[in-house]
């Protein structure tokens, strides 16, 4: 779905950029252009970011932590 009309950002580009590292409206406007002419898109762009962010930290909660290997142990 489109978030910017102006710049043709839609939320797929937004969660792309989320997942490159991008976590601020700041590096969204500065990485995508959008809200640089009518600022329409603002709330809905943040909406977005808030819940890509959300998305990404949810995974990264779930990675799985690798399994001892006793051998390995400092004593
Ligand atoms: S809709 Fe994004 S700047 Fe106009």
């Amino acid at each position: 779905m489109y978030v910017c009309l102006c710049h043709g950002v839609t939320d797929h580009h937004i969660r792309e950029a989320v997942s490159q590292g991008v976590r601020s409206m700041r590096e969204l406007r500065r990485e995508l252009g959008l809200c640089g002419s009518c600022g329409r898109c603002g709330p809905h762009a943040r909406e977005v970011l808030t819940e890509a962010t959300a998305d990404i930290s949810a995974v990264a909660v779930h990675i799985p932590m690798p399994a001892r290997d006793p051998e390995c142990s400092i004593a």
